[in-house]
């Protein structure tokens, strides 16, 4: 089984794949945070250079877009094609309601007519990417189960079913859920059942016993699933891949260095104070290793420059109780 690396934006950029990757290697793919292709044609700064090949160290890397219409998402395509990408990740999970209000991201499932179109007009430009000797480009799709009622997902697998994805990534939650409460496994296991694309499971994995769970559900229903995704799962747990492959958790000085290269690398690319404000949101996540630090970690949350910081980051790498 494939074990992904799930975008996440504002903290999983180039910086954080290439330093995450060399310090805890073994995931077999990474996804961009999204980028927004829209009629103008052109990309931010920041999108061109999370892309870029000359940034990017991991092996295998998909660029994830987002936009509603054929025209632009064939465009980013073919920009993409042209940087060497043979695949191109379509978001149909963005919840927030700026994206949801543009019927893009997962407001793109509450117009089913005009995904269904959407995707015959691009699959219909992309059959011209090679008739027009430009390298081919597949498209996969990453997912919610609907906008607002599970008895939604039937008829978007229906969709998806007509076109020959390069992979589903299902992450079984409704738009207006947002990140909360459980994933719809049942759901999420009948669109395994239905699919007729590779499937990916995305969603609330953060221990190996979840994963033996998911497995086990998926096990009892006689199916396969060829790949899974986890996202704030590897950012409280960095080791998780290897605690999955039944290896050992993850040293204090492991995470001390991994924690100290991203500081680096952040500081020397952002403004103190930018720098400060990734390595605080990565914390949100990474207290998670430790038992009883609150507070060591609210400590070190109110730090306002960087030596402070990484004397109170030191100290709970040094001194703090692992879980
Ligand atoms: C801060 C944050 C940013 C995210 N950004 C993206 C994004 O750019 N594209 C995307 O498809 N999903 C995005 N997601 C969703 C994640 O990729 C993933 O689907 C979600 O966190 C559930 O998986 P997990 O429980 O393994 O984290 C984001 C989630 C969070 C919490």
């Amino acid at each position: 089984m494939k074990i992904y690396f799930a975008p996440m934006e504002g903290i999983t950029g180039y910086t954080f794949r290439n330093i995450y990757d060399e310090n805890f290697p073994g995931v077999d793919c990474y996804y961009t945070p999204f980028i927004a292709a829209t009629h103008t044609h052109s990309c931010k700064t920041r999108e061109k250079k999370d892309v870029a090949p000359e940034n990017n160290r991991v092996k295998h890397l998909v660029p994830q877009v987002l936009t509603n219409k054929s025209e632009d998402f064939l465009w980013s395509a073919g920009a993409l094609a042209d940087l060497g990408y043979s695949e191109v990740n379509l978001n149909l999970g963005c919840p927030s309601p700026t994206v949801v209000s543009k019927k893009k991201g997962a407001g793109f499932l509450g117009e089913p007519d005009m995904l269904d179109r959407f995707f015959e007009e691009t699959f219909e430009g992309l059959r011209h990417f090679e008739t027009a000797g430009r390298s081919a480009v597949r498209i996969s799709v990453k997912t919610r189960i609907g906008m607002r009622d599970t008895e939604e997902a039937a008829a978007l697998m229906g969709i998806f079913n007509r076109y020959p994805l390069a992979e589903l990534i299902i992450h079984p939650r409704l738009q207006n859920e947002l990140y909360r409460g459980v994933p719809h496994a049942d759901v999420f296991l009948s669109m395994l059942g239905e699919s007729r694309n590779p499937v990916c499971f995305n969603g609330d994995i953060c221990t190996p016993g979840d994963m033996e769970r998911l497995l086990e559900a998926v096990g009892k229903k006689k199916l396969q699933l060829p790949a899974v995704m986890i996202g704030r799962g590897f950012l409280r747990d960095p080791a998780l891949l290897r605690r999955i492959q039944g290896g050992r958790a993850a040293r204090r000085d492991e995470l001390q260095r991994y924690h100290n290269r991203l500081l680096e690398a952040y500081s020397a690319a952002l403004s103190p104070k930018d720098a400060l404000f990734r390595m605080k949101e990565l914390w949100a996540y990474l207290q998670d290793r430790f038992d009883g630090e609150d507070r060591r970690v609210k400590r070190l949350l109110k730090c306002r420059d960087s030596a402070a910081f990484r004397a109170a980051a030191d100290e709970l790498f040094a001194e703090g109780t692992l879980r």
